[in-house]
């Protein structure tokens, strides 16, 4: 798949992704027999797109970034492969996350493994293959100095510091408030944090990651200007002790939020980098290598997904499009429906696009139980059983949030690249063996 997908025109592909591609993507793979009469739903995803925004990061960024885009946005493994042809590197936020970008070839140096629950044995196998660790907490911190007396490592290593400037418009993605699960809270602890890197010369890394989705770019680099301002002092002190080496590694996390609908007013990857930049010209003046780990930035915006409206009911003011898609990826949008939504378009059986007779519109998935309702209150075309529900913005913490409940299938995943839409297949349609095999415990 890779080299093939270089857009023409850059700019177009960073944008959001429009019914009228949509609409023609969606002709093209019914004509070919892309998608088949079993393929209930399907994920399209644009290649394209991702490369520019790939090639977008690593053009803004220093050369020495390691851009660790979090696996657990979209862990499809021809993605994560694609994703490491194009040179960036890979969040690694569980042990079998780690698994996977070792076994689509990153190379450990470019691999930063941010579990907050590590065990001795994950510790271990991190150390052992060499990949950058940000630690969670002073325990994790004991283990791995008792760890690094008997294992030869050539891991960099760094704290995860909550910088508490509090949280942005979803709590429940935000983890940099005055508590948070998440890191070593830099208030009550500065000076312990200080001793921490004084005292143990393998400790050359920051890290801190102040939310995802709903925390706007300036807390975001407010929350980054507090770790720097702590790397600084600690540096400062290394200097005076001449002691020779210093904090040189700065993982700024990921969280830069992405559009859901043509109303979000939310600035690009360019201008944040831009803010960055002059707010904290010493994270650049080279002295610092970064390293992001950005994830819905990335992914979000390059997908969508597609169900077959399977049933309509229909009453006088209001149609229910029985669809099957649902709270199995759709997790977020069906418990907190108020935050998390999409744009949606209908297309009719050949792929054109439907726009008469808006209504008030329910987009019910099919599992058993009340709240799986993906959206109301939206209005929609008039719909028929048979045409197809379009969601938009569907490439990040959709299909990785995936739920065996009702053990469903999990739907093709379509690659198209270039102005003529080429497709590749990036994940098979399940079959019920598959789903039979998860549940096997013999
Ligand atoms: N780094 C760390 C340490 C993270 O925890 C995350 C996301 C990222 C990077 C990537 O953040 P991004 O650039 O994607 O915003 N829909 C999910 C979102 C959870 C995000 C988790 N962490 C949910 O609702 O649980």
């Amino acid at each position: 798949m890779s080299g093939k997908h270089s857009p023409q025109n850059p700019e177009h592909y960073l944008e959001r992704i429009a019914d009228v591609e949509m609409t023609a993507v969606m002709s093209k793979a019914i004509n070919e027999g892309i998608i088949t009469e079993e393929d209930t739903a399907v994920f399209f995803y644009d290649l394209s797109r991702l490369k520019a925004r790939i090639d977008n990061l690593i053009t803004l960024f220093p050369d020495s970034t390691l851009h660790a885009v979090a696996v657990k946005a979209n862990p499809l493994i021809s993605i994560l492969k694609y994703l490491e042809k194009l040179n960036v590197g890979a969040e690694a936020a569980s042990l079998p996350e780690l698994y996977l970008a070792e076994k689509c070839g990153y190379r450990p140096e470019r691999i930063a493994f941010d579990s907050p629950v590590k065990t001795w044995e994950e510790i271990e196998y991190a150390l052992k293959l060499g990949v950058h660790i940000n630690i969670d907490s002073f325990e994790e911190l004991k283990r791995i100095s008792t760890l690094l007396k008997s294992v030869n490592s050539r891991s960099t290593m760094g704290i995860r510091i909550n910088p508490q400037v509090g949280a942005g418009t979803i709590e429940l993605t935000s983890v940099a408030d005055e508590y948070s699960k998440f890191g070593i809270p830099i208030k009550q602890f500065r000076s312990d944090l200080k001793q921490a890197y004084l005292e143990n010369e393998w400790l050359t890394g920051v890290h801190l990651h102040v939310g995802s989705q709903g925390c706007p770019p300036e807390l975001l680099i407010d929350g980054i200007a507090i770790v720097l301002d702590f790397a600084e002092e600690v540096n400062s002190e290394l200097q005076k002790q001449g002691s020779g080496r210093r904090i040189d590694i700065f993982d700024i996390g990921g969280g830069l939020p992405t559009p859901y609908s043509a109303n979000d007013n939310i600035i690009n990857m360019s201008d944040y980098y831009k803010m960055l930049r002059s707010r904290l010209p010493k994270l650049f003046d080279g002295r610092y290598r970064l390293i992001t780990e950005f994830g819905r930035y990335i992914h979000a915006n390059v997908c969508w997904a597609v169900s077959r409206i399977e049933y309509l009911k229909q009453s006088e003011n209001l149609q229910t499009a029985m669809i099957h898609l649902g709270a199995e990826c759709f997790t977020r949008e069906c418990y907190h429906p108020e935050i998390w939504y999409h744009d949606m378009s209908v297309v009719n059986t050949t792929g054109a696009l439907k726009k008469a007779h808006p209504k008030k519109s329910v987009i019910a998935g099919p599992l058993c139980f009340a709240g799986d309702i993906i959206a109301k209150n939206i209005e929609l075309p008039a719909m028929e059983s048979g045409d197809y529900l379009i969601i938009h913005d569907s490439g990040a913490y959709i299909l990785s949030m995936w739920s065996r409940y009702n053990s469903r299938q999990m739907p093709k995943v379509i690659g198209y690249y270039g102005e003529d839409f080429e497709f590749v297949i990036l994940k098979a349609r399940e079959s019920p063996e598959t789903v039979y095999r998860f549940w096997d415990d013999s």
